[in-house]
């Protein structure tokens, strides 16, 4: 496996009901060449084996941050990879520390997160839209040893608060002459450009994705090397890559589709990405689509429906979207109307995805090969058993609603919940299952079909909020006496934030009051945890014990009966 290189697969899912009944994961590991009893090292693995390969002229990622473009191929990305490797080791890092990549997706995101994990060391990726609070609590719970960052953002790395920080590694910049931080040229400079990874076990960990849940903090999803069959597999059968392929992932790397789909899957399979730094705007995003000749792309819902909002009617024509061949989308439902629409747009349906940062990979898709069912999630990957199950862990029958869980022990599972290991324990109480906390059916064909989610758990735009986040820290306004947050139906956003808040009573309310509690959030937090909304109330709905009912807000928001409020009052 060492000189020869991969070559990207051409093999699609010809027969997924053969796939389906006869794929094993060991499979792809002999496909792939790995040797599960020496180990392997995954960055090695999608970058230098390309490298070493026929691949080591093509472009692996194509910068455009809407003005320029800076390309980065196989063998460039290796040798970039190597020296960051080496340019962590020489300022001290071990394996197994954690390095956060608080960074947009520039280059050196992509060669530092690439050589963070050739060191055998646990990346953290960060999103900039974090501000102090969020990005404290964050860099506290992974104990990070150092971050990589911009000096626009130093400000918010609040080194007091953080004492396993050692180094500050900043791009674009010198290193300060007052050894406060070091530069990323100057230490990339100084180093060599070979490096020799050590393989490691399938569970060494590689990454650690923050998301959030129905608890007070974000919680640090352990990603392990396992996952390389899985992205490869996926990147095969679902992302259906061919070797001549421009592939688009339109998600930021601080979100779980931006590395399991941003990086791994393209890489493992040698072809080109295009990475685009900048914000949303349609008529660039359809530039981007015809300037690069993208031939696959992977979105959200939400993306498309601000398309599609934004119209013409006939992007394909009236920007001459010629290569466009294959378009998925992920982290939210897919509804009808926005494939009927791409049909239209694009003379291509669109292919839902569904999996979770818990899951790694991807775990229910459309398939080219099959039927497409709108408004359906697809069905199971091969090597995925996919069950609806009732509150004891029983499978359910066909066309029964009750929580989606997955036979665990896939590659791209999480190994874990960084220092929470009741946390983690919680998603397989009811053996064999992964409870994956959403609501679903599955029809007589083995379609799975997305309901709803069994805790509180808002999706705007596809981004995961933890409404108790937003509730802490809407308690911490001076005028805030108790909040409840819910997410809000919403056709463009999925979702968007309404918060109910319960004032002191020295507080009158007004616009100027709502506007400064929004922004107290937004300079906390970020401005993805704002609520869209706050409507004061006198009281806030809560069981006996205290706890506080979301799913009556919602109801009272939804105008609909507040149904089983046993154990409520008021
Ligand atoms: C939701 C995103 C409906 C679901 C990769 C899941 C979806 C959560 C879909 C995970 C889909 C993801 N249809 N809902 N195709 N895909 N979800 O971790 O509730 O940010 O549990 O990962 O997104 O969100 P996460």
């Amino acid at each position: 496996m060492n000189s020869k290189g991969r070559k990207t697969a051409t093999a699609n899912l010809d027969d997924y009901d053969k796939a389906y009944s006869t794929f094993r994961w060991a499979d792809a590991e002999r496909e792939m060449g790995l040797d599960p009893q020496v180990g392997w090292n995954i960055a090695v693995e999608a970058v230098d084996r390309q490298a070493e390969g026929p691949h080591r002229g093509k472009v692996a990622f194509r910068f455009f941050d809407g003005l320029s473009t800076v390309t980065l191929t196989y063998h460039q990305l290796k040798l970039l990879t190597n020296r960051f490797a080496n340019a962590l080791r020489a300022l001290g890092v071990a394996p197994g520390e954690r390095i956060a990549l608080f960074l947009p997706p520039l280059p050196e995101f992509y060669v530092a997160f690439l050589g963070v994990i050739k060191l055998g060391a646990i990346v953290v990726p960060l999103s900039p839209a974090f501000m102090n609070d969020a990005l404290t609590e964050m860099l506290r719970d992974s104990e990070a040893a150092a971050v990589v960052t911009l000096r626009e953002l130093l400000g918010r790395i609040e080194r007091g608060k953080l004492p396993a920080m050692r180094r500050l590694i900043v791009v674009g910049s010198e290193s300060s002459p007052a050894g406060t931080w070091v530069g990323y040229d100057p230490v990339m400079a100084e180093a060599a450009d070979d490096f020799t990874a050590a393989p490691a076990a399938r569970e060494a960990p590689i990454m650690l994705m923050y998301t959030s849940g129905s608890t007070a903090k974000p919680k640090g999803v352990i990603h392990v090397q396992d996952g390389i069959t899985h992205y490869y597999q996926s990147g095969k059968w679902v992302l259906d890559f061919r070797e001549q392929d421009v592939y688009w992932c339109t998600s930021e790397p601080s979100w779980v589709p931006g590395i399991s789909y941003g990086i791994w899957a393209p890489l493992l399979h040698g072809v080109t990405s295009i990475i685009y730094s900048g914000e949303f705007a349609a008529a660039r995003w359809y530039e981007i689509l015809t300037r690069f000749k993208v031939t696959v792309w992977y979105t959200t819902p939400t993306a498309l429906r601000r398309l599609m909002n934004f119209g013409p009617e006939n992007p394909q024509a009236r920007y001459g979207i010629k290569d466009l061949r294959h378009i998925l989308t992920v982290g939210e439902p897919l509804n009808p109307a926005v494939i009927r629409w791409s049909e239209k747009a694009f003379g291509l349906r669109v292919y839902d995805t569904w999996w979770m940062t818990e899951t790694g990979g991807q775990m229910i898709a459309n398939f080219r090969t099959l039927p497409l069912k709108p408004g359906s999630m697809g069905r199971p990957l091969p090597g995925i058993q996919a069950s609806i199950v009732d509150e004891e862990g029983r499978e359910l029958p066909t066309l029964a609603v009750g929580q989606l869980a997955i036979r665990a022990g896939w590659p791209a599972m999480m190994g874990g919940i960084w220092k929470d290991e009741e946390k983690y324990r919680d998603y397989f109480r009811m053996p064999p299952w992964y409870l994956t906390g959403d609501l679903a059916y599955k029809d007589a064909d083995g379609y799975f079909w997305f309901q709803g989610r069994v805790d509180d758990v808002i999706k705007k735009a596809g981004e995961r909020i933890g409404p108790i986040e937003i509730e802490n820290k809407l308690n911490e306004h001076p005028a805030v006496l108790e909040a409840g947050v819910i997410g809000r139906p919403d056709p463009l956003w999925g979702e968007v934030i309404k918060a109910f808040v319960v004032l002191r009573p020295e507080y009158p309310w007004s616009p100027e009051l709502q506007a400064e509690i929004r922004g107290f959030v937004e300079s906390r937090l970020g401005s993805r945890f704002v609520p869209r909304d706050i409507e004061v109330c006198a009281k806030l709905p809560r069981t006996t014990s205290g706890k506080l009912m979301r799913r009556v807000l919602k109801a009272m928001e939804l105008g609909l009966p507040v149904s089983d409020v046993s154990g409520g009052e008021d």
